[in-house]
């Protein structure tokens, strides 16, 4: 069964307040919804129950109400809840502009880092909406020297990260016409990548969250399980390493790092949602991204065939350079403070979610 869910849980008083839509779970990875025993299908039971729903047994979507939250004033037919990140031309009949791109690829950059974001960019077909962040001020200039960059969207807030960028401008229902998103950024080395193989490899095997392989012979690694292997076209495991005694635990499986992450359109719904507003560097995420989907140590991957070189250009914290405040040992402070809060914060809404779901199985 497929529904769609705005989810609210507010972690104060542990309450959860459900509004359900028409249309696809943006939570689908994130419990296991072929078991009617998870927790939301219990507590969906009641809802759907006294809702008017229609269910159709073929189709398995049920219709639970046509109208998203603002929308209630309006009829129906005129509502448009999704978006996209693709330039329209300002004359013209609409229906004959280019139509959206089938894929979204978006970086955090910088002007100093223009060549290699170029090299990048050169990667990607045309099937691909281009999506820049900058994090410098530097935005025109770009447009001077490419000429892709005047097709791209240009977004730009000084010193920013990127997944403050993702969580602002990345939001579910704006992404939504796209297959997969690249969130990647500007400082790896693409000389054996292509999007368009990448993309038919990760179909091919099922991967909803991937990352290319990284060539450990050139660049930086933090994982031995995002190093690329030799021996075929995936793999999604570390099992064996010396650092991976058990293959069920992350890094070892079910991870992919935040350097190069490529989601499918649900884990992305579902990975947004766990972005923190305030927790800017995105530090603990990768940890937890296997949470946004059923199985992850079969749909999360590593290509192996199309990969990068990760030149770690600490590009970020010296974003932190020249305020009182930010210096770069700051920065790093910040960081592991991030990451920290970010532990905390999902273990407490672990147990939240135990109690509740405790107190709800006990009620008649
Ligand atoms: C559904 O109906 C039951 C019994 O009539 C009621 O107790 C419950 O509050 C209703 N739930 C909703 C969401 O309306
Ligand atoms: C159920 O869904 C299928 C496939 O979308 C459609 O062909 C069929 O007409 C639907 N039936 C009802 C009763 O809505
Ligand atoms: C951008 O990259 C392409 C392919 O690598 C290269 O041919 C082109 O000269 C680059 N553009 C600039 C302005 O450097
Ligand atoms: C990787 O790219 C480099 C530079 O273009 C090239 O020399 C090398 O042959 C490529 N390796 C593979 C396995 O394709
Ligand atoms: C999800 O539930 C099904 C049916 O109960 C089970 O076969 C499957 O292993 C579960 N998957 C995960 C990831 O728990
Ligand atoms: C869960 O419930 C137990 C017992 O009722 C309580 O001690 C604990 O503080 C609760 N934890 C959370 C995170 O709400």
């Amino acid at each position: 069964i497929c529904f769609k869910l705005t989810w609210h849980h507010d972690s104060k008083i542990g309450h959860v307040c459900m509004q359900l839509q028409c249309g696809v779970l943006p939570w689908s990875g994130s419990t296991n919804s072929s078991s009617s025993d998870s927790f939301l299908g219990r507590l969906w039971a009641p809802l759907l129950r006294n809702s008017s729903s229609t269910s159709n047994a073929t189709s398995g979507i049920v219709n639970v109400a046509r109208k998203p939250e603002g929308a209630g004033r309006l009829p129906p037919g005129i509502v448009v809840s999704e978006s996209d990140l693709h330039l329209r031309r300002l004359w013209g009949s609409p229906t004959k502009d280019t139509p959206v791109r089938k894929y979204l690829l978006t970086m955090a950059v910088g002007y100093k880092e223009r060549a290699n974001v170029n090299a990048t960019v050169q990667k990607f077909s045309d099937n691909f909406d281009v999506v820049l962040f900058h994090y410098d001020g530097h935005t025109t200039e770009w447009d001077d020297e490419f000429q892709w960059s005047k097709e791209a969207v240009h977004v730009s807030a000084r010193k920013q990260t990127k997944w403050w960028f993702a969580k602002r401008f990345l939001h579910p229902s704006i992404v939504a016409p796209y297959d997969y998103v690249f969130l990647w950024d500007e400082d790896l080395g693409v000389d054996n990548f292509t999007a368009e193989a990448y993309i038919d490899i990760v179909k091919k095997h099922g991967l909803e969250i991937s990352q290319p392989g990284l060539d450990a012979t050139k660049g930086h690694k933090a994982y031995d399980v995002s190093v690329k292997r030799n021996s075929g076209e995936v793999h999604k495991t570390d099992a064996g390493g010396e650092k991976c005694p058990d293959v069920h635990q992350r890094p070892c499986s079910g991870f992919v790092e935040v350097m190069a992450p490529v989601f499918s359109r649900d884990a992305w719904r579902c990975v947004w949602h766990m972005i923190q507003n305030d927790l800017v560097h995105g530090w603990g995420l990768d940890f937890n991204f296997w949470r946004c989907v059923d199985d992850p140590e079969e749909q999360f991957g590593i290509v192996d065939t199309q990969y990068v070189v990760h030149h770690a250009v600490p590009t970020l914290r010296d974003q932190g350079n020249g305020e009182k405040q930010g210096s770069r040992a700051k920065v790093k402070d910040r960081q592991y403070e991030e990451m920290h809060a970010f532990d905390s914060r999902m273990d407490n809404a672990d147990k939240e979610l135990a109690n509740s779901t405790a107190r709800s199985s006990s009620q008649p």
